[in-house]
């Protein structure tokens, strides 16, 4: 069985993304979640790894002993959030050559493209490839909060390709 590692980095307590997240976590049943809400990540600065906090140095070896990642972000400014860049900006060694999936929420799926940047970052940092279909879903993709049935069907068919 394949380790997934979730990570939910939009900060926002009514997060759509998160929700994306959270039905993965679903049908995936023993994915590990980690939510950025519930955390303090520093900004990067470049230091080593080992000079960070022993609890980002925990998040590193969780990172680093997964087979797989999925992640959840907003799309800002028509490209991933900073939250997101600097999670990369500390983590990105610990991801070498891992397969990766997306669970993005949009104001507009217009900014679908967003997630090319996601994918550049990823490929030229950490060697990982993002798997296909991402997932990236605007308002009118919820109902009551929760991921339309088209939504998780696509949450599904990405994780079968992680
Ligand atoms: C600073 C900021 C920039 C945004 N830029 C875009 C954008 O370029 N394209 C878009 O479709 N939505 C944009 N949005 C809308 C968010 O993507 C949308 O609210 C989404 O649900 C946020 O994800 P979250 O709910 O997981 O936090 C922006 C929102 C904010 C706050």
């Amino acid at each position: 069985m394949k380790k997934v590692v979730l990570i939910s980095t939009s900060l926002s307590a009514t997060s759509k993304s998160a929700s994306l997240i959270q039905s993965a976590a679903e049908q995936l049943k023993t994915a590990e979640l980690i939510d950025l809400r519930q955390l303090s990540i520093p900004f990067c600065d470049g230091r080593k790894i080992e000079d960070y906090s022993k609890e980002i140095q925990l998040l590193f070896k969780t990172i680093e002993e997964a087979d797989a990642l999925v992640f959840g972000f907003p799309i800002y400014c028509y490209s991933i959030s900073g939250v997101l860049k600097n999670f990369i900006d500390i983590f990105s060694h610990a991801m070498n050559g891992k397969r990766f999936g997306i669970c993005a929420a949009a104001g507009s799926k217009l900014s679908y493209l967003a997630i090319a940047d996601l994918h550049k970052i990823m490929q030229f940092q950490s060697n990982a490839i993002g798997v296909h279909p991402a997932v990236v879903a605007d308002y009118t993709d919820f109902e009551n909060d929760k991921p339309s049935l088209d939504i998780k069907e696509r949450i599904q068919r990405m994780i079968a390709e992680l």
